[in-house]
């Protein structure tokens, strides 16, 4: 087989990513051998990756294969949960050997706030795991009203199918960009261990915002993306802020608490307050996050992301982004066990709380040897955090958050389909004084009427459906022709 689509969407076949990889598969020659995985059919093993048969039928396929397409939507300024989980599963299982002399390419759909920033990752995670990248394609398009007509995606497609095609006869594939990174970093090994249950469980149930106060002033709250008892880094980071800090501390361990991932069904969208409508733990990590005097956040780097924990946290508030639930809230982000790809997640880190309104005053990673050292630099910025919480922060953001926070309102005002959950930050903040007064309108009468939305969005899908039908029938016809 020739060209493997690994197809990562939580919307699964109802995903705008797969009618783009349609389009390019429809652009190949003839004859290519094409394979498709849904990664959300395949499900893979969270809890035992050792011994996981759909893992290593998946990592059959992709070597037998001389081109994989990771064919994805953009969620939350990062890759979905399902992807992070099987890069997490390559580079524990697998190595360069596997997949050299073989290419890869992504295939994007986003509403491309951060599109880059994902680009690039995937770009190093499939250099890494030993792929020569060949390109990519990123599109604005949601799986409600499609693609924006005019954007050249035809087009795109085709030139993107040509590169995948003369790889496929025999092409050389591009030598790698990025450095070699230990697989210690890329793959630090598990991120909960067994045992203990769901520190939140108790909490789950409806009301959580009430329950679990602490009493006194409010804590500095921790969030882990994997168990202090699985990774001694993340114990030394934890214990280290309890030393240097004041106040109380309360530490989280999102590896254990039971998130689900997101499914892409747009109800934080549709929902005014933007709120996920799943019911698990979220709404009461959410009111821990709220009721906290400064959030701070540990990771470790694995697939030069934070952790599957967070990137799970991180898409299911996607409706915190465009209606900031934490404003004024301080906050800092550790990276441990790093290595040089440390900053990558601490970036994806703070532009995830900068958007939910938290500012980021302290960063810190495990770099210094010296474990006094690195004692020294946590408490630096705990004092800091500290300071930000006795002080407030009057300090204005600096241009990267100030930058990504305006293009996101932008992009956000652009899209009218996420007005729901953005209109009243719009209107506030006199973000729709200068448009055209009818577009104004249909802003407000749909934030006032969920029918009327309802109505929109499913003649929006119509209209998608149809147009995604016509391009792939001329695209099948050309093909027939040549
Ligand atoms: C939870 C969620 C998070 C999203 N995050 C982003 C984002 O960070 N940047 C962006 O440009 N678009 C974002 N989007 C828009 C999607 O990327 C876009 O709709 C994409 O087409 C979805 O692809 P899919 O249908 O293949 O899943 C998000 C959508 C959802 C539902």
């Amino acid at each position: 087989m020739s060209v493997l689509f690994v197809c990562a969407s939580p919307r699964g076949r109802q995903s705008s990513s797969l009618w783009l990889s349609e389009y390019v598969e429809a652009a190949l020659p003839a004859g290519t051998e094409v394979d498709r995985v849904m990664l959300g059919d395949l499900g893979l093993e969270e809890a035992d990756p050792a011994s996981d048969p759909r893992l290593e039928d998946l990592v059959g396929r992709m070597r037998s294969a001389r081109v994989v397409v990771w064919v994805l939507g953009l969620y939350t300024f990062g890759v979905p949960s399902g992807l992070r989980l099987l890069f997490d599963r390559l580079l524990t299982t697998t190595a360069t050997a596997d997949f050299a002399g073989r290419g890869a390419v992504a295939l994007l759909t986003s509403a491309r706030f951060q599109d880059d920033r994902v680009l690039d990752r995937l770009r190093l995670v499939s250099e890494q795991l030993g792929f020569g990248w060949i390109g990519d394609v990123s599109v604005l398009g949601n799986p409600v009203t499609g693609f924006e007509s005019g954007q050249p995606l035809v087009r795109l497609a085709k030139r993107i199918a040509g590169e995948i095609a003369e790889v496929v006869q025999g092409g050389p594939v591009p030598p790698a960009r990025s450095l070699p990174v230990e697989r210690s970093v890329l793959a630090p090994g598990p991120d909960r261990g067994p045992g203990r249950g769901d520190p939140l469980s108790d909490l789950a149930s409806p009301g959580p915002d009430l329950r679990g106060l602490p009493a006194g002033p409010s804590p500095i709250l921790v969030l882990t993306g994997t168990s202090a008892d699985v990774d001694p880094s993340v114990a030394e980071a934890i214990a280290a802020i309890r030393d240097a800090a004041t106040r109380p501390v309360e530490v989280l361990d999102l590896a254990r608490v039971r998130l689900r991932h997101c499914t892409g069904c747009y109800a934080c969208n549709r929902e005014l307050a933007g709120r996920c409508v799943q019911p698990d733990a979220l709404q009461a990590v959410r009111g821990r996050m709220s009721r906290a005097g400064a959030v701070v956040v540990v990771s470790r780097a694995g697939a030069a992301m934070p952790d599957l924990a967070l990137r799970r946290l991180a898409e299911r508030m996607w409706g915190d982004c465009h209606r900031p639930p934490f404003t004024g809230i301080p906050g800092a982000v550790a990276v441990v066990r790093g290595g040089p790809v440390a900053d990558l997640a601490g970036d994806d880190l703070a532009l995830f709380l900068s958007l939910t309104g938290i500012r980021v005053v302290g960063r810190w990673t495990d770099a210094p040897p010296d474990p006094e050292v690195r004692r020294q630099a946590v408490a630096l910025e705990i004092r800091r955090l500290e300071r930000a919480m006795d002080e407030g922060v009057d300090e204005p953001d600096r241009y990267s958050v100030t930058a990504s926070r305006l293009a996101f309102r932008d992009m956000a005002l652009r899209w009218s389909f996420y007005l729901r959950a953005d209109y009243r930050y719009h209107r506030l903040n006199g973000l729709l004084a200068d448009r055209p007064r009818w577009r104004d309108l249909g802003f407000r009468l749909m934030a006032r009427s969920e029918r009327l939305f309802r109505a929109m969005v499913a003649g929006g899908r119509r209209t998608a459906e149809r147009r995604h039908a016509h391009r792939l029938d001329v695209l099948r016809r050309e093909r027939g022709q040549a």
